[in-house]
């Protein structure tokens, strides 16, 4: 059955993540070496819903492995979410001869993709989220050089917290995962790391123990905060009032999204826009390519789509004891 597709449709949807270009150029290089035509569609699926779809070559794709972001732009689309939307998203991909598509985005990019599916579209699904919040992957594009990035700023707040002996609250991205503030608080050797996931609210706790830190003579102590937790600011304030040591809050915000793809965002990336591909041209639909026990593998989206991610209990007990 190699080989029945014809023209593969890409598109990256939800927030972007750094690597998501290198998925794009893998999947129109490699469906071009097999002879398949590709089409970029603009936007994710409000690209789609507008016909916003333009051919691609080899070319369409140079100079990009490099580049954060997403040449194909992206975008959050309310009227895909509707079975309307959704029918005129297939009849679209119809209209323009695609019979394969490979959506780059998360766990809402991935619900489209399999409306898509169940409507008669050959649909495979990237993770790409830098907030490592797929289930059934242990890597998802974009993580490596967010966590990356977010951890070289830490550092940096952390130099100016030690010299004036302040508390520092840093707010990291993950509106709803904590996976970035985790690996943000054990990198960067957090004392206190508050995650969706896990975090009870207790700030009388977090105080006591800030009290506590600081009678054993720390000269700095850092709180790394989920952006789903959020009110840094009013909580360095408090912090500052009751423990009588200055506290700052810094939100580093959208520059975690940003920046030049670390190599293994790069790598693994290329790796599973080609596997996308690979799966389209061996006949499969509604799936997504995933990263588990050392593998690139492959997952039905419905079943991916039921498993849900925690955080690691062990990492969460580690780190708990190391900014200590
Ligand atoms: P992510 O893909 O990063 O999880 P979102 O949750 O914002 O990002 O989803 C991206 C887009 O996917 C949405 O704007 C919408 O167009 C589409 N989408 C999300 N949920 C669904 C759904 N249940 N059915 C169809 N499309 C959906
Ligand atoms: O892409 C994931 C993410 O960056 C989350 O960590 C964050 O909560 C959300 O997107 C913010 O999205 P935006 O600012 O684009 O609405």
């Amino acid at each position: 059955m190699e080989n029945q597709i014809k023209t593969i449709g890409v598109l990256t949807s939800g927030g972007d993540a750094p690597g998501m270009n290198a998925a794009i150029r893998a999947v129109v290089r490699t469906a071009i070496s097999k002879g398949i035509k590709v089409k970029g569609i603009m936007r994710g699926y409000a690209g789609l819903l507008s016909e916003e779809i333009v051919d691609m070559d080899s070319k369409s794709v140079s100079d990009i492995i490099q580049r954060g972001g997403t040449v194909l732009l992206t975008a959050r689309c309310e009227e895909f979410t509707t079975p309307e939307g959704q029918a005129k998203g297939a009849e679209i991909c119809k209209k323009h001869g695609i019979d394969g598509l490979v959506v780059i985005g998360g766990d809402g990019s991935f619900k489209g993709a399999q409306k898509l599916a169940h409507l008669g579209i050959n649909t495979i699904g990237v993770p790409g989220t830098i907030d490592l919040d797929i289930a059934c992957s242990d890597y998802t594009i974009g993580f490596d050089t967010a966590v990356n990035t977010a951890m070289e700023a830490i550092d940096k707040i952390r130099d100016t917290s030690t010299s004036h002996e302040r508390c520092s609250v840093i707010e990291v991205m993950g509106r709803r995962a904590g996976y970035i503030a985790l690996w943000c608080g054990i990198a960067n050797g957090a004392e206190d790391i508050l995650l969706p996931e896990r975090y009870d609210g207790d700030e009388d706790k977090l105080i006591a123990h800030i009290k506590e830190t600081k009678a054993k003579g720390k000269k700095h102590h850092i709180v790394i905060n989920a952006e789903g937790i959020g009110q840094s600011q009013r909580l360095a304030e408090r912090i500052e009032k009751e423990t009588g040591m200055e506290t700052r809050a810094t939100i580093l915000g959208h520059m975690q999204r940003g920046g030049n793809p670390s190599c293994k965002d790069r790598v693994y990336a290329s790796i599973m826009g080609a596997y996308a591909v690979d799966l389209l041209c061996e006949g499969k639909s509604c799936r997504v390519v995933a990263h588990a026990n050392g593998e690139f593998v492959d997952y039905e989206i419905d079943e991916a789509l039921a498993m849900k991610k925690d955080i690691d209990d062990y990492q969460y007990d580690v780190s708990k004891h190391l900014g200590r």
